[in-house]
């Protein structure tokens, strides 16, 4: 009986042994260790055995069974290991494969200059304001004191869409707009934006183009606070590398004027200027028809060309290339700035 457990035992471990998968296994574990299974049957043989050695045969099926209990637990962890190793195997991720390639974008220039523009008044405490850009006659001439019949207006016909209706030639309508809104408040804003121009497109010259508007209202506003903000605007743009020109000008608009001109080198190696910016202090008659008494308030103004900053601050040598969209031409500001 005795042989006859010990063979049962190297039978079911060289079973064990040889089993191939996990549904294997478990066949062999039914066939030894079920209630029916080969191991159970023998310990229902004790009671055919003589008394004394019931204790020692018991024993000896005890022994059996952990020993094929402790063969199929480590074949079972051989298995499920060697399932693990193929399923990794499987899902494995090729590192070495090339990815995917992305274009990344890059800002376009001209908005990395208002963006520019934004940062310095921004600190300084400027609200960013907008305004339209289909624009009424009254906001874009009449309020900024070019009446119907100015003279003036000759230099900005624009594209009129009926009578009173024109694409706006600059971003001055939007400090008549802001003066209404803010019912005789001071304020600081600062407004970038589209705007159109009857021209014929060549190297310098484009039918639409940017401008960043500026105004200040306030008590005791004075021009030396316009020079102040204009100087602190070039040096922030263009360092400190630049010379900075302030020439007397006019605008219907503000009194006194000047426009900004800043330096840079010619292909010949001589130094020639470039206009950036119109300015002056709001004219009376602005700061009335906006809600101001001049007595009172007085403000400053000015409107940047953004084209203008950013053909000097990278050299560009025509205009038209901002609204091209060549990304020979775009992709070189990738970084720029920031
Ligand atoms: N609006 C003027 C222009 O387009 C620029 C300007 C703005 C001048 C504000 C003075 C004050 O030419």
């Amino acid at each position: 009986m005795i042989e006859y457990l010990s063979e049962i035992k190297e039978k079911a471990l060289l079973e064990i042994k040889a089993a191939e998968d996990l549904q294997a296994l478990d066949v062999i574990r039914v066939q030894y260790l079920s209630k029916k299974g080969e191991v159970s049957l023998m310990m229902g043989k004790l009671k055919d055995l003589p008394q004394d050695q019931r204790p020692s045969f018991g024993q000896k099926v005890n022994e059996t069974k952990i020993a094929v209990e402790k063969a199929l637990f480590e074949k079972k962890t051989d298995l499920e290991n060697i399932e693990l190793l193929k399923v990794l195997e499987s899902e494995k991720i090729d590192v070495t494969l090339p990815g995917y390639q992305f274009y990344q974008g890059s800002i376009h220039p001209l908005n990395q200059v208002i963006e520019d523009v934004e940062d310095l008044f921004v600190g300084l405490g400027y609200e960013v304001a907008e305004g339209p850009e289909l624009e009424n006659d009254y906001y874009n001439f009449e309020m900024m004191n070019l009446a119907k019949d100015h003279p003036a207006r000759a230099m900005q016909d624009s594209f009129y869409v009926d009578e009173n209706t024109l694409l706006r030639t600059h971003t001055s309508p939007v400090q008549a707009r802001t003066m209404l809104e803010k019912k005789g408040e001071p304020l600081r804003i600062i407004c970038p934006g589209k705007v159109y121009r009857r021209d014929d497109d060549d190297p310098t010259h484009s039918h639409q183009f940017m401008q960043i508007e500026g105004l200040v209202i306030d008590k005791h506003v004075n021009f030396a606070n316009l020079k102040d903000a204009l100087l602190k605007m070039v040096k922030h743009l263009f360092g400190h590398e630049r010379i900075i020109r302030l020439r007397p000008s006019y605008f219907p608009f503000t009194e006194p004027s000047v426009e900004v001109d800043v330096s840079y080198v010619k292909k010949d190696g001589s130094i020639g200027y470039i206009e950036v910016l119109g300015a002056g202090q709001v004219h009376p008659n602005v700061l009335k028809m906006g809600g101001y008494d001049p007595e009172i308030f007085q403000g400053f103004a000015f409107g940047i060309g953004v084209e203008r900053i950013a053909i000097l601050k990278y050299n560009i040598d025509d205009i038209r290339h901002f609204y091209m969209n060549d990304l020979r031409f775009l992709g070189q500001f990738k970084g720029v700035g920031k």
